[in-house]
Parts: C-alpha cells; sequence; structure tokens
C-alpha cells in the first residue's frame, strides 16, 4: 500500500522551541492541537487544542501563515490573534480569505504567568472548492449494468522526488472506489466516500503522498463500483442516481514554486475489470484472471483500453470529506468450522460483526469459491438468511472469488459489505483449515474514547453487546442494520446518540449526519406520511425544510413522523453538551425551529397525535404499549426544550420567550391528558420514563411517577421491562434517579427468563437484536428471523457512563469544561470505572467498596472544574479527600433521598475519596 502522509496535519517544529518574546528560557512543550473544516458549511477551520496538563494558562495565541519561515519567526501575516483568552474547544479563524488546495501553516501558543509554556506547528491545506479549483473533469464509459465494473488508467511522468514539494490526490467517485499509484493502492479508506445524497452533494477525498513514491514515468488508476450512487437492485426501482462516474486530480507542487496537475480527462483510458457484478446488498463477484496489472510498462503497451468519455451525469457540489472515513478496524478470527458434507462448510465467527472474510486460498485456475453470509444458522446446520433480511431484500449477502490459480491468493471485496457471524463456503477442493478466512470488521473509524467496565457481569455483557452494535452501523451514517436495510433512520440515530457520543469521538459523524438530514429535507415533494400508526398511511406534499423518515438516500420511506424527525432537535443537542460546540447549534438552529413549528401546527390541544410509537420491545411491535399520543407530545416537548434553551444560549430572547410559553404550555397539556392522578401514572412503563427523563413530571410527584413504572414492571410484565427504543434508554436513568436503585440493579443483573441474561444464555446474542430476545416463551420465530444488530437499542449504554460510572455533562458549561460525578447502584456492585478522552483531555472515575467503605478515584483534566455527588449509606459516614478527613461545612448541599454529599469547585488534578461507613473512621482511614 502507498504510504500516505497524515491527512490533515502535521507538526512541523514541536519540542524545545525558544521564543524570544516573554518566555522562560527553558524546553516549550508539545500541545495536542488540530485543526479542521467543516467544508460543507464554510472555508475557515477550526482550531482546537486540549489545555496544557499540569499548568495554568492564562494566555494563547494563534499565527496563521502561508510560509513557515514566517511562523518560525512567530509572524501569522494571516491572522494573529495577539495573546488572548481563546476557547480552546473551537476557536474559529477569522483571517484572510485562504485559497483552496493552497497550504498553510498555524502556530498555537499557551503562557502561563511567567512566560510561553507549551506551542505547536500545524500545517493545513485549504479545501478545494468545487468547481473553481477543479480542472479534472467527470469520467465514465460505456456502461452496462450486466458487464464488469470499469477501470481507468492514466501514465503520467514527473520530476525526481528531490524537487518535489508535496504531492496530493483529490478524488470523487460517488459509487466507491480504489486509486492505484504504479499498481499500489492509496491509503486506507474503504467503501469511499461516505453515502450522501449525490443529488445534492458529494465527499472528494485527499490523499497526501509520499513524493518517493512518484517516479519519472507514473500510473494512476481508478477502479469503479457501483455503491449506492448506482444502487439497482435491491428496495425497488429508481434509487440509482447514474452509472460510475469518478473525478480525480493529482497536484504535484515542487520546490522551486511550479505546480504540475494530473488530471482527470479524455485522455484517460479504460477497460474492463475483474468485479463482474457488485451490489451493496447482493455482494460481489471478483474474477481474479481478468485482474488488470496498472503498471506503467502494461499501461503503455494500450492492450485493450478504450477512451474514457465525459460523465453527462455527476454530482454538481463537491465538498472534502471532513467525517472520518470508513476503514478497516478489526479482525475476528474464526472459531469454529462445521463440515455439513458435499463440500459445504459453515465457518463460525462466533462474533456477529460488520465487515467482509479476507480469503487465502491455493486454488486451481477458475476455481469458483462462493461465500454467503448470515447471522443464524438453522436446525439443521445450514445458513439461515432472514435475519439479514432476504424477505425484504431477495438477495444473499454473497462474495464470490474465481481463482487465477497462481500460488496463494489473498483477496477482499472492495464495494460492498455484509452483517454477519457465519459463513458458509462452497467450491473448494479440500477440507479448508481456519486461515482459509478471516473476519474483517469495517466501519467509519471515529476514535473509540470511551471505556467502562463494572463488577455485574450482565452490565458489562449489555455494554460489549452495545460496542459491537455500535460499531457495525457507523457506516458513513448511523445505519438501523447492517445487512436488510442499511438506512440511517432517524428515529434509530437519536435513540443510539447519546451512547455512540459517550464511546466514540463522533462529532464529526453526527455533525454530516446532520448535513444529510437537512439535505433530505431540503425539497418540497410528494412523501408518504405516517397518520397514527404504522399501518396508517397517506401522502402529503412534504414542505421543504422537513426531513424524511430516512437520510440519507432516495428510500426516504415518507416524511418524520414527530418521534423519527426528533432527530433534527436531539442530535445538534446532543453534540453541543457533549463538545461544548456552539457552531452546531448555531447552524442547525433555524432548521430545529422549522421542524418544531411544522409539528406544533399539528397539535390538537396541545398533544401530538400522529407517529410510529415506542419501536421494537422485547419481544417486537406487537407489544407496544406506550400509546403514540404520549410518546409523540413527549418528544414535541423535548424538541420545544431544546429550542429554547439554544434560543437563551445564542441570546434571541424574543424566541425563548416564545418557546419558554410553549414549553410550559405543552407540558401542562400532557399532563390534563395523561397523567392520572390517582395511580400517579401515565399508565406504561415507557411513557412514566418518558416524562421523568423529559421533566414532565412536576416535582412532588416524581418518586411516585417511578414507583408506577416499577408496578407496571411487576404488576403486568412479569417482573421485566417491556420498554422499545425510547424507554430502553431512559429508564435505568429515572429509577435511579427517583429512589429506585434496587430495581434498576435488579433489571439489569436479573439471570433468569425475562431478562438480558435470556439473550447470550438462550440465543447465543452477541449484538443487541431489533427486538431483544429477552423471554423465551417469545414468539423465538419472528425475533430470530428479524435483525441481530439494530443499535436503536443502545440507548442505556451512555448510562453506564454517566449513571454507573458518574461521568456527566453540565448543561451550564457543556463539552464537560465542567464534570458533575454522580454515580449510582454503589451499594449493589462492587466496584466500576470509566474514561472518557474530553476535548480537554482525560476524564476517569473508578470505584470500589470495601466493607463498608467506598473508595474512589476521579481523574479532572486540566482547566476543568468539578462537582462531586459521594455517596454515603448513614449520617455517620466520614468522608476523606486524599487522605484528609473533610468536614461537613465543605459540603454544599446533601441530597437525603439519594445519600449525596456534593463537593463543588475541585480544579483539575487526581482525587481520591473515602467514604467510610458506620465505623471508626480513625481506625479505617
Ligand atoms: C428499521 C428500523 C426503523 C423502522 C421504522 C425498520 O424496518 O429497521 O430500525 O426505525 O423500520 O419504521
Amino acid at each position: 500500500m502507498i504510504k500516505i502522509l497524515n491527512k490533515t496535519l502535521l507538526i512541523v517544529c514541536s519540542l524545545c522551541v525558544i521564543i524570544n518574546t516573554g518566555c522562560k528560557k527553558e524546553n516549550i512543550e508539545e500541545i495536542e492541537a488540530h485543526v479542521e473544516f467543516i467544508s460543507n458549511l464554510n472555508d475557515s477551520p477550526t482550531f482546537s487544542w486540549k489545555p496544557f496538563s499540569g499548568k495554568k494558562e492564562v494566555a494563547s495565541q494563534i499565527l496563521v501563515s502561508d510560509n513557515i519561515e514566517n511562523i518560525k519567526k512567530n509572524v501569522g501575516n494571516l491572522w494573529d490573534t495577539g495573546k488572548n483568552d481563546l476557547n480552546p474547544v473551537q476557536t474559529k479563524y477569522e483571517g484572510a480569505q485562504l485559497q483552496g488546495g493552497k497550504r498553510y501553516f498555524a502556530k498555537i501558543s499557551l503562557w502561563d504567568t511567567e512566560g510561553l509554556i507549551a506551542s505547536k506547528t500545524l500545517k493545513f491545506f485549504a479545501p478545494l472548492k468545487y468547481p473553481e479549483n477543479w480542472q479534472a473533469k467527470w469520467l465514465t464509459y460505456s456502461y452496462n449494468k450486466h458487464e464488469p465494473l470499469p477501470v481507468f488508467s492514466k501514465v503520467f511522468s514527473c520530476k525526481s522526488s528531490d524537487e518535489i514539494d508535496f504531492a496530493r490526490l483529490y478524488v470523487c467517485a460517488p459509487g466507491f472506489y480504489e486509486a492505484y499509484l504504479n499498481g499500489q493502492k492509496v491509503g486506507e479508506n474503504v467503501l469511499d466516500p461516505g453515502q450522501t445524497n449525490y443529488d445534492d452533494f458529494a465527499y472528494y477525498s485527499v490523499y497526501d503522498l509520499d513524493p518517493t513514491e512518484l517516479k519519472s514515468q507514473n500510473s494512476l488508476g481508478i477502479m469503479l463500483g457501483n455503491g449506492w450512487f448506482n444502487q439497482n437492485q435491491v428496495w425497488g426501482n429508481g434509487l440509482p442516481y447514474g452509472q460510475p462516474v469518478f473525478i480525480c486530480q493529482l497536484q504535484i507542487q515542487y520546490k522551486n514554486g511550479e505546480q504540475e496537475l494530473i488530471c482527470s480527462d479524455t485522455n484517460w483510458k479504460w477497460k474492463s475489470g475483474p468485479i463482474t457484478y457488485s451490489n451493496i446488498y447482493g455482494g460481489e463477484t471478483y474474477n481474479a484472471n481478468l485482474e488488470v496489472d496498472f503498471s506503467v510498462a502494461e499501461m503503455e503497451k494500450q492492450d485493450g483500453w478504450k477512451k474514457a468519455s465525459i460523465a453527462s451525469y455527476h454530482p454538481t457540489k463537491l465538498f472534502e470529506q471532513f467525517a472520518e472515513p470508513i476503514k478497516k478496524m478489526g479482525h475476528v478470527d474464526v472459531k469454529k468450522i462445521f463440515d455439513l458434507g458435499e463440500n459445504k462448510y459453515i465457518f463460525d465467527f462466533g462474533q456477529n460483526f460488520t465487515g467482509w472474510a479476507q480469503l487465502q486460498i491455493q486454488g486451481d485456475k477458475g476455481q469458483e469459491i462462493t461465500m454467503r453470509f448470515v447471522e443464524e444458522i438453522d436446525s439443521t446446520g445450514n445458513i439461515d438468511p432472514t435475519s439479514t433480511g432476504v424477505n425484504a431484500t431477495k438477495v444473499i449477502q454473497t462474495s464470490k472469488y474465481i481463482c487465477k490459480g497462481e500460488g496463494t491468493e489473498i483477496w477482499e471485496p472492495r464495494f460492498t459489505y455484509h452483517g454477519f457471524r457465519y459463513a458458509e463456503v462452497t467450491g473448494l477442493n479440500e477440507k479448508p483449515s481456519p486461515d482459509l478466512l478471516k473476519g474483517v470488521v469495517v466501519y467509519s473509524a471515529v476514535p473509540q474514547i470511551g471505556n467502562f467496565t463494572c463488577s455485574e457481569e450482565n452490565i458489562n455483557k449489555l455494554h460489549e453487546l452495545a460496542l459491537w452494535t455500535l460499531k457495525g452501523n457507523i457506516q458513513g451514517i448511523p445505519t438501523d442494520c447492517p445487512h436488510r436495510e442499511r438506512c440511517g433512520w432517524t428515529g434509530d440515530a437519536h435513540a443510539l446518540a447519546k451512547s455512540l457520543l459517550y464511546n466514540f469521538d463522533a462529532q464529526r459523524f453526527l455533525t454530516k449526519y446532520m448535513l444529510d438530514m437537512r439535505s433530505s429535507a431540503r425539497n418540497e415533494v410528494r412523501e408518504l406520511y405516517f397518520g397514527e400508526n404504522f399501518n396508517d398511511r397517506s401522502y402529503i406534499i412534504k414542505p421543504n425544510g422537513i426531513p424524511t423518515m430516512i437520510v440519507p438516500g432516495k428510500r426516504t420511506s415518507g416524511t418524520a413522523s414527530p418521534d423519527w424527525g426528533t432527530a433534527m432537535a436531539q442530535l445538534p443537542w446532543y453534540i453541543y453538551l457533549q463538545y461544548g460546540d456552539e457552531q452546531i447549534i448555531k447552524e442547525f438552529y433555524n432548521d430545529i425551529k422549522v421542524w418544531v413549528e411544522y409539528i406544533h401546527a399539528k397539535n390538537k390541544d396541545g398533544i401530538i397525535t400522529h407517529g410510529l410509537g415506542d419501536w421494537c420491545p422485547p419481544g417486537g411491535n406487537k407489544y407496544i404499549d406506550c400509546p403514540v399520543p404520549i410518546s409523540s407530545s413527549a418528544f414535541h416537548i423535548l424538541d420545544v426544550y431544546i429550542l429554547k434553551s439554544i434560543a437563551q444560549i445564542l441570546g434571541n430572547d424574543k424566541d425563548f420567550q416564545h418557546y419558554s410559553k410553549m414549553h410550559k404550555e405543552l407540558k401542562t397539556s400532557f399532563n390534563k391528558h395523561f397523567y392520572d392522578s390517582e395511580n400517579h401514572s401515565y399508565g406504561t412503563q415507557t411513557a412514566n420514563a418518558l416524562a421523568l427523563d423529559i421533566d414532565i413530571v412536576p416535582e412532588s410527584k416524581k418518586h411516585q411517577v417511578a414507583a408506577a413504572i416499577v408496578d407496571n414492571i411487576h404488576n403486568e410484565y412479569d417482573g421485566f421491562i417491556n420498554t422499545g427504543i425510547f424507554g430502553l434508554g431512559r429508564i435505568f436513568k429515572v429509577l435511579c434517579e427517583n429512589g429506585f436503585e434496587d430495581e434498576a440493579y435488579r433489571l439489569l443483573s436479573k439471570k433468569d427468563n425475562r431478562s438480558f441474561a435470556t439473550m447470550w444464555n438462550k440465543f447465543g446474542a452477541t449484538t443487541l437484536w431489533e427486538a431483544l430476545p429477552t423471554d423465551v416463551n417469545f414468539d423465538h420465530k419472528i425475533l430470530q428471523g428479524r435483525s441481530h444488530s439494530h443499535p436503536m437499542q443502545s440507548g442505556f449504554d451512555s448510562w453506564f457512563y454517566s449513571g454507573i460510572a458518574g461521568i456527566n455533562i453540565s448543561k451550564e458549561q457543556p463539552g464537560f469544561k465542567k464534570i458533575i460525578f454522580k454515580p449510582y447502584l454503589t451499594n449493589h456492585l462492587s466496584h466500576a470505572s470509566a474514561s472518557y478522552e474530553s476535548k480537554y483531555g482525560t476524564i476517569a472515575s473508578s470505584w470500589k467498596k470495601e466493607g463498608e467503605s467506598f473508595h474512589w478515584e476521579i481523574e479532572i483534566p486540566s482547566g476543568v472544574e468539578a462537582q462531586v455527588y459521594l455517596p454515603y449509606k448513614n449520617e455517620k459516614a466520614k468522608i476523606s479527600m486524599n487522605g484528609e478527613i473533610v468536614s461537613d461545612d465543605k459540603f454544599t448541599c446533601t441530597d437525603k433521598v439519594a445519600r449525596f454529599k456534593v463537593l463543588n469547585d475541585l480544579s483539575s488534578g487526581k482525587y481520591e475519596f473515602v467514604v467510610v461507613n458506620y465505623v471508626n473512621i480513625k481506625e479505617s482511614l
């Protein structure tokens, strides 16, 4: 593979920089800093850095120049913020206009009271603007659906690599591509670029090439797929945007200032390649005998190469891909092989995951190996493709390889992916070893930044299942499942968002999805409309600004219902809370307002009556018991709450007053219509959980409403939950916050029938199913036939971080500028710990019980303050911090119901607390 230099930024100078102004004559250390562009929105970058650990900085400065010499002399000829109190989480560039494709340098410096303490120099490139900065043309070929996909090539010459300053390859092929320089794949992206509404915009990717890979004569090759751009087989007709097309531009910048551009144009050639079938759902067939040699010598022979043609249909807006590309992120080994006779083998990977299998084989020329991928095997040991959606898609996920017969051949599909645990392999000549296949785990390369573990194996197992399911469904967009639909259902996106954000650095990933949501909302079109339930359907003209149920893509499944489209408000809000990102709420304020007004116009006495409801409780949709008007009205209240909160943050007082009033009135209506004052309940587990979590319940009634959840669990559902995706993400939180920790723990740790443990103990689940199989008496023929990887069921997982490990966001100072440490289940578990890599640095919380004492270590990053809720059992409890007893007057308040003593204003650092209950403090410390 071609070596790629770090895509976005390079450290040009770092350690030991001695600066002449106001500095101490000692080592200046390096900070972790970034520069990034949300290229759809503007051409100005945002700078961020981690506050410098251990020292108190008082000033920061950013210099930006188009010349490194200036930066070395501390001259920012394009931008100089001066020594200032800049925002380390996001400082927006406000200097001179940057030019697309040009290289720039930035220097970020930090001072404490005595002088300069840290700095970092970054190199970055301004994104190319389309079409201004593109000289390349969109290319295509004489397309035939039934013929192999094409490869394109171009031979070009280049000066000696010593003379090259930098070289960058820009490429977009909306139906996926692989680019090759001198026969080697460029970069590590797969299934690139991320899916968008291609009739609105597409993303190009940019690769920094290592100049030494460029020779005097070179070949550039592009292999095309169909991808989502030409998905012409599954979910009906009318989904393709067009035949495969691409555009690419190689920029070679010489040290003497000259620049050369190698552009896609009609001098390029094409021929049929080795991929004879490709569909994102159906799979891929690769005939290695048709492989194309991309070497210069081979290309110069011109054997069978035809002239490429200019594409008449292609995306007309292009932006640089700013969200993480999809990559190969891990491996899974084969655990078992079942020999079914007649040369048919089932490979069991022991784990349900998303990606594909790498095949390694010594085959005969023309030997055809067929691999079919599923999540379940049936009672005969054969594959059962129903859970992967065969009844809907009419295809079984299949990869086929036709051997060259030249020694060991290693192959992976390029333009498809599968959700699976088992692979059926046919076409082998001999009994295989497990090495024949290696599972390749594929997802958007968002770094994992959260870790959680505790003493309860059930909880750890739920966390593990949630993680695998999330990983399986971050594929350029948050998908509902990795096989049957692979769609960005908006309802699923808000159900999983908080869990995604606690585990992964998903800021860019979800920001990109918000842009998709805006894009899917942009047209006034005739769309399906869901009435009072899933089966109540009609058609309406969907107004401009209202998103579709599925985002992005031509399969929209209609106008967003209130309970799905609420993602429009919830997602920017969660991104803001998690990252302190004000740009996102500013950017989407108007979109949220349009959404809120649209839904509000449908209210009848403050109630919203249409929607799909609390999707997929254990056992499936026939068990939904929370009435649609309750869930839809609750989400409308949440949306209005978010809107009024953003109006306040942005200083829009008029809107704040208006939506505050609306919020109050809606809550009153909700309580008038749904609150049963005799039973202190809104009727069902989810109804009560939504009302509590969205803060609709009057303060004085909260405990009783939580009690009603417990009653319902025991009286109606045999001691277990019956929440769909809306309730599952909220129930443990509201139980604990309102005095029912025992019940939350009982539900989470239960191991007999009607429990989470049933999912793995009885049904071997390694991911979260579409409807959770928590009861052996449910109709498992139905459950097993539905998807085994649905991340909409992962809503509980964020609470493991916030509720159990106790790492909470403060709404007043979001982005973890202030942390609220508040752990629950401290009387039930013997230990729990979590860490989270915030914008400011590592946040950690780790607690354990030893006899009657509670030991807790926390870590607060630099530039951050914390409020700590210390759990105690008994008024006699003594609390120490870092070995010193904390006197009672230090606690600002004592929450006697939940039994917390609260310490405020802790500054950054590591702390160790011991809470000793009942016994003499002096003896035990
Ligand atoms: C999808 C869900 C989605 C739902 C809404 C299902 O087929 O898999 O995750 O939210 O439809 O109708």
